[in-house]
């Protein structure tokens, strides 16, 4: 399978008849209402259906009643012709990648995502998901799309204050991949749609270079791909924060974390933190919420542990920072995070 999808950046939607001779758009029913561009271009595919974004999208069960419909719409198309094409954000990307993987055992798939974190990060390496029981992503396959359309209109569609969820995960990927992504958006001043769209590409292509040594997570390469995910989650679900303004504060903590284990010279991270991007990272937020909510340390352990990317019953693959472009990955244990957690508590609130 292959695991390189065809990038496509433009400014505007492409014309229908170039994604396929039968088409079935999936899409966030949210579009129709925000882009009234969307709205027009898609009355040219006949094809279509909509639906509610978020988690329940990707609750198994609901998913018969999904693809009975979806079925239904395209029992007269032909396997060999049809094309579903997803527009919308992350939920939309793993439940219509799902789809397209199983449906008549398999059809061609292009992504046109509509979030800033889809266009970053979830629409890219060919991961599809449902959740099962409330538990996210239990199940899915591996299916990379063929072309994936990154289209501005549509991600601008978006508003403005949304930029900091694509912001954590281009943090992450630039950290990742250093050299001239890190040095480029390490010097932004300000998080906004348009620094988002100027260095979409590169992230993207960073993402790429990462999943392409291990498509199908077989090797252990992809888990660095988790940069600032380990306490990023446990934060996420605690506090109920969206998934990249999450990833943010998970960031700073791996960095911080990078340094207390020696694996980063305090120079270094002086180095990085000083770098104007690096204001954005941390808000007025994180100190509300690390310094007055966080005394409920066994909820952190139980959200660590039931990490599905834990190795063994106490330990996790931690991915640390050496520098940008240089990451480390080390076992730790859930009481050396929890440690960690509680002395990055402290240095907050007393230096
Ligand atoms: N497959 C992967 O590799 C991968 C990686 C990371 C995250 N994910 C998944 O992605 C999901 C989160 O992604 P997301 O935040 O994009 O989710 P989402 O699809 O739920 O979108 C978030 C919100 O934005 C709205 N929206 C979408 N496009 C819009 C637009 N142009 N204008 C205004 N509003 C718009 C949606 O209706 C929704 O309310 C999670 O389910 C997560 O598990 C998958
Ligand atoms: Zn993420």
């Amino acid at each position: 399978m292959k695991s390189q999808s065809t990038l496509v950046f433009s400014n505007e939607l492409p014309p229908v008849k170039k994604l396929g001779e039968e088409l079935l758009l999936i899409y966030d029913q949210i579009l129709a209402q925000k882009s009234p561009v969307f709205k027009k271009w898609s009355q040219q595919i006949a094809l279509k259906y909509a639906v509610q974004a978020g988690e329940h999208l990707k609750d198994i069960e609901h998913f018969p009643r999904h693809i009975k419909a979806i079925t239904k719409l395209t029992e007269q198309t032909s396997v060999k012709k049809l094309t579903i094409v997803v527009v919308g954000g992350g939920s939309l990307g793993d439940f219509g990648g799902f789809v397209a993987s199983i449906l008549k055992r398999g059809v061609r798939l292009i992504h046109i995502p509509s979030t800033w974190l889809a266009a970053i990060d979830s629409a890219h390496g060919g991961k599809t998901a449902l959740n099962v029981g409330g538990a996210k992503n239990q199940i899915g396959t591996f299916y990379p799309a063929e072309q994936i359309l990154m289209v501005r209109s549509v991600l601008m569609s978006q508003p403005e204050a949304r930029a900091y969820e694509g912001f954590g995960e281009l943090v992450k990927i630039a950290l990742i991949e250093g050299g001239k992504l890190w040095n480029s958006l390490a010097k932004e001043r300000q998080v906004n749609s348009r620094v988002l769209w100027k260095h979409l590409e590169a992230a993207v292509k960073a993402k790429y270079k990462v999943v392409a040594k291990d498509p199908e997570e077989k090797k252990g390469i992809r888990h660095v791909l988790n940069l600032g995910h380990t306490v990023g989650h446990v934060l996420e679900s605690y506090y109920e924060l969206p998934h990249g303004i999450a990833i943010n504060y998970g960031l700073d903590f791996a960095l911080r974390f990078s340094v207390q284990k020696k694996i980063m010279k305090p120079t270094e991270a002086e180095k990085i933190y000083s770098e104007p991007i690096m204001g954005f990272l941390l808000s007025p937020l994180r100190d509300d919420m690390i310094s007055i909510k966080s005394n409920d340390l066994n909820e952190y352990r139980r959200l660590l542990l039931s990490d599905k990317k834990k190795t063994k019953a106490a330990t996790l693959r931690f991915v640390f920072v050496q520098k940008p472009g240089k990451t480390v990955i080390r076992e730790v244990s859930v009481d050396d995070l929890l440690i960690e957690i509680c002395r990055q508590r402290e240095e907050e609130l007393h230096g």
